[in-house]
């Protein structure tokens, strides 16, 4: 396939217009319909609310996309003394949007919300809660939410577990470990054709990604597990399968600060892995386009289709961080992601 990086034309269409108004939150009276993605824009909801939905992934059910991601609101602040750059907000919750078309989203609520009496509890607002993913288990028919809580000064490093018999919620705390023993900071979850379920894990202070099979109801780790990309220093997992084969996207360990982005293959889900370099191409490549890997999204119904989910973060004042959404292009087998500066699903028909 020949890549190029092309400017669309993409019209806004002005049709809706709202007064409804939910949980509070501020409310725009004119909504647009969006026709293409626009990477690292502000990206509105169908109330006209830019998106709020951090660190997060997309699972896709019974013909709706649900975007889940972290909420964040109010003052980033710098927690002191860590000789890092440890900008954090105070924790509010999980949201989560609902789509037909991946492009026009609807904000359903916060899905797992802060604990604000209970100063112990790993969702008090004085914690991090970051990169929550959500799967479903066909065999008891839950919504299983995992994620990333931590302490402030983010020593903690566990993985937290939710579940809902509902996509948009409310889903249930039921507590937070560290998986295999092992610290885990950035997460993903991974459901194969068979429906095991895998977590990926940052571990060993951030320098080893484990992947940990899940038990069979999901809340759980097996006990099997891989140490993977050891002493790599590789977060913000993504991973996708393509061709019986699977695909591991990931960054770089900096902070908030963008870096350059790397793909890696493996035949079997636990390993090895073997990189294929850095996927991005255009400009800004070196970086990820300033943004940082989440999640990657098949898209429904169309084979081989994925779309690379990405934040681009604002460090200093995190809520305002944005998105980078791209397609996932591949050039003779090898899976590449071009800049654009819009797009829509027409470019996987190049
Ligand atoms: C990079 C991670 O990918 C983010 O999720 C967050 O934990 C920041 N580090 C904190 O600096």
């Amino acid at each position: 396939m020949k890549l190029q990086l092309l400017k669309f034309f993409c019209p806004f269409l002005l049709t809706a217009c709202l007064n409804s108004n939910t949980n509070g939150r501020k409310e725009n009276i004119q909504s647009d319909v969006i026709t293409c993605f626009t990477p690292g824009e502000v990206w509105k909801d169908t109330e006209g609310n830019p998106i709020n939905a951090h660190g997060g992934g997309v699972l896709y059910h019974e013909g709706t996309y649900y975007w889940y991601g972290e909420y964040k609101t109010g003052i980033t602040s710098l927690y002191p003394d860590q000789g890092w750059e440890c900008y954090r907000t105070d924790v509010t919750g999980v949201s989560c949007y609902s789509s037909k078309d991946l492009m026009n989203w609807k904000f359903e609520d916060i899905v797992l919300r802060a604990v604000e009496n209970d100063s112990t509890h790993d969702l008090h607002t004085t914690k991090v809660l970051e990169r929550p993913k959500v799967i479903y288990n066909a065999r008891t028919k839950k919504f299983v939410m995992w994620l990333h809580v931590d302490s402030p000064d983010y020593a903690k490093a566990c993985a937290g577990v939710a579940v809902s018999s509902s996509p948009i919620g409310d889903f249930d705390y039921i507590g937070s470990f560290r998986p295999n023993d092992a610290m885990s900071r950035d997460q993903t979850l991974f459901v194969d054709d068979d429906g095991q379920a895998y977590q990926f894990y940052s571990s060993e202070h951030n320098q080893t990604m484990y992947i940990s099979r899940l038990t069979d109801d999901y809340l759980r780790p097996s006990g099997q597990y891989t140490r993977n990309f050891i002493k790599q220093a590789r977060e913000a997992p993504a991973v996708f399968k393509y061709n019986h084969r699977y695909y591991l996207l990931s960054s770089g360990c900096t902070a908030w600060d963008p870096n350059q982005a790397e793909i890696a293959v493996a035949d079997s889900i636990m390993g090895p892995w073997k990189s294929l370099g850095n996927p991005c191409m255009g400009p800004d490549a070196d970086k990820t386009f300033y943004s940082q890997s989440t999640f990657v999204i098949p898209v429904h119904g169309k084979e081989n289709t994925f779309i690379a989910m990405f934040d681009k973060w604002v460090k200093t004042d995190l809520e305002k961080s944005s998105y980078v959404w791209l397609p996932i292009i591949f050039d003779d087998g090898f899976p590449t992601i071009p800049w654009y500066d819009n797009w829509d699903m027409t470019v996987f028909l190049e």
